[in-house]
């Protein structure tokens, strides 16, 4: 197999070489023409090769990118294409909630696998958007990693920010052996929340060593109100724990100013980022989409 680290997933594209047994690894070339436009070139005899293309799209201009990555590994001769999208953008938007509307998750799917072969991506916002998909297409648990990182730090309860992380939150904590408890949040609009802790809960909070778990971290309001809401409660020690840490503007500072730590995984560069999914990616690779 031979790796191509877009720029969005330089250090993860060559982690993932590494896993695939030193697999040769190159990054393109790029520059823009004077009107703007994006040109790049890709180095290495690919006829007849398998070839890995990673790349996060968190920007317009990342999936501009893989685009062009995915037509020069074609021209090139390859013998099958497996993107790697760590950070798969434009997921959130998965249904068409008012008329007139893309579901451009699906719209990606479709793009993104014009020229692929298989289609590697970790923590979806839902699972769902893989059947926008036709060709063989895999989400990678991305708190495989965290719980790594987690085993070896003193973690005594986990906590989801809201309903929609609870089984997330759940799995976890039977990999640590931990209790966990969900939080209710109530999203105002997309800068602000209210969270508030569930009715009836039989875990002691005073003291303890909490983990909030999150697929992403985005503005940072969830993490920001759910550890004030803790902090209230007299607990020991924060840690903030998420798969995608986009930190947006000041984010990280805020977060950062109400825990004690902040873990991400390396889907995305990130000031955070303490684990590693490249291990899950090539195991998946080896197990799934090893060369016939
Ligand atoms: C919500 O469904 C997600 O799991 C995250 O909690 C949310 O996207 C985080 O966004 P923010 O950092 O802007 O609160």
């Amino acid at each position: 197999m031979y790796v191509i680290g877009g720029t969005a997933s330089t250090a993860l594209g060559e982690r993932i070489s590494r896993q695939l047994g030193n697999a040769p690894f190159g990054i393109p070339f790029l520059k823009r023409f004077p009107d703007g436009e994006m040109y790049l070139r890709i180095g290495g005899r690919l006829e007849g090769e398998d070839v890995v293309v990673v790349q996060s799209t968190r920007s317009d201009e990342d999936l501009l990118e893989l685009f062009l990555l995915e037509d020069a590994v074609r021209q090139a001769g390859a013998r099958r294409l497996i993107v790697v999208i760590p950070y798969f953008g434009y997921a959130r938007q998965d249904r068409s909630f008012f008329p007139g509307e893309p579901v451009s998750a699906r719209a990606l799917c479709r793009h993104v696998e014009l020229d692929a072969d298989a289609v590697v991506t970790v923590d979806l916002h839902s699972s769902e958007t893989l059947k926008g998909f036709t060709k063989p297409a895999f989400e990678v648990n991305g708190t495989t990693a965290l719980a790594r990182l987690l085993q070896e730090r003193p973690v005594d309860v986990l906590v989801s920010p809201d309903r929609g992380g609870v089984d997330r939150v759940r799995r976890m904590a039977e990999k640590l052996d931990k209790p966990w408890i969900g939080l209710e949040k109530h999203r105002l609009d997309s800068e602000h929340v209210e969270l508030s802790l569930p009715e009836s809960r039989s875990v002691r909070l005073e003291g303890k060593h909490v983990v909030i778990l999150d697929d992403v971290i985005t503005t940072g309001v969830t993490i920001v109100e759910a550890a004030r809401l803790l902090r209230r409660e007299r607990v020991g020690a924060i840690i903030a724990a998420c798969t995608h840490g986009l930190f947006l503007r000041d984010a990280f500072e805020r977060i950062k100013a109400v825990t004690n730590e902040i873990y991400t995984t390396d889907t995305l560069d990130s000031p955070a980022e303490k684990a590693s999914v490249a291990p899950d990616i090539g195991q998946l690779l080896r197990q799934h989409l090893a060369p016939a």
